[in-house]
């Protein structure tokens, strides 16, 4: 069954809450931290998380695109994330992080960028609960959705993927070939926040992507 993880990187930040209320029934939203050194851009860290963890029970999908997430995972932790995703491109040894965000009680994912080979993912299938699939290159929202992205996501279905998460370029045309494909959970930003009436363009996402 799949399922749109609103990421709040097109929302409001200075409404953030306001923002994601109308998200609610989403019950998964999306964080994009960013560090300005693994992508060329900078976004939020802990203390976001931490405040919008007081006002919501949404699952927080954190999506970690920073070069050291080894340094973090406790700080990530006491803001109430409930997932981390890390890069197989970060700076650290993915087995030892994904192993440390379990022990700190939280589930982990595994990222890939478009132009990294769906091989290097392949020892750590077993260990995570999600696989994000870049659909475009990491760093902004807004940006068109690369039609490869399908086979790459057919490639990881094939080698037993447990969770495939799509991100980047998702809208009403490209979801619906993202599940077909074999995606569960379909990370949108902009075709969702950067409409006038949120919930509504949740509710039409859902309806074109059929669920
Ligand atoms: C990009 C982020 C995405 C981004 C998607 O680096 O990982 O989560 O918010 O935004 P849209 O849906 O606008 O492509
Ligand atoms: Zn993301």
């Amino acid at each position: 069954m799949a399922r749109i993880a609103p990421s709040i990187l097109a929302a409001d930040f200075a409404d953030l809450y306001g923002d994601v209320r109308q998200v609610e029934s989403a019950e998964i939203l999306h964080l994009d931290v960013m560090d300005g050194h693994f992508v060329p851009n900078i976004s939020f860290g802990p203390p976001v998380i931490s405040s919008l963890r007081e006002r919501t029970d949404l699952y927080f999908d954190t999506h970690l695109m920073i070069e050291h997430p080894s340094e973090y995972v406790e700080a990530f932790q006491n803001a109430g994330a409930d997932r981390l995703t890390v890069h197989v491109e970060s700076e650290d040894d993915p087995g030892a992080v994904i192993e440390s965000i379990h022990d700190h009680g939280m589930d982990a994912g595994i990222a890939l960028n478009p132009d990294t080979d769906v091989g290097r993912v392949e020892p750590y299938l077993d260990d995570v609960e999600v696989v994000l699939v870049m659909s475009v290159q990491p760093g902004f929202g807004g940006q068109s959705f690369m039609p490869k992205t399908l086979d790459r996501i057919e490639r990881l279905d094939a080698m037993g993927a447990a969770e495939i998460e799509v991100d980047g370029g998702v809208n009403s045309e490209t979801g619906p070939k993202c599940v077909e494909a074999g995606a569960e959970t379909l990370v949108i930003g902009s075709s969702l926040f950067g409409q006038s009436d949120v919930a509504r363009a949740l509710a039409d996402l859902r309806e074109s992507v059929g669920i």
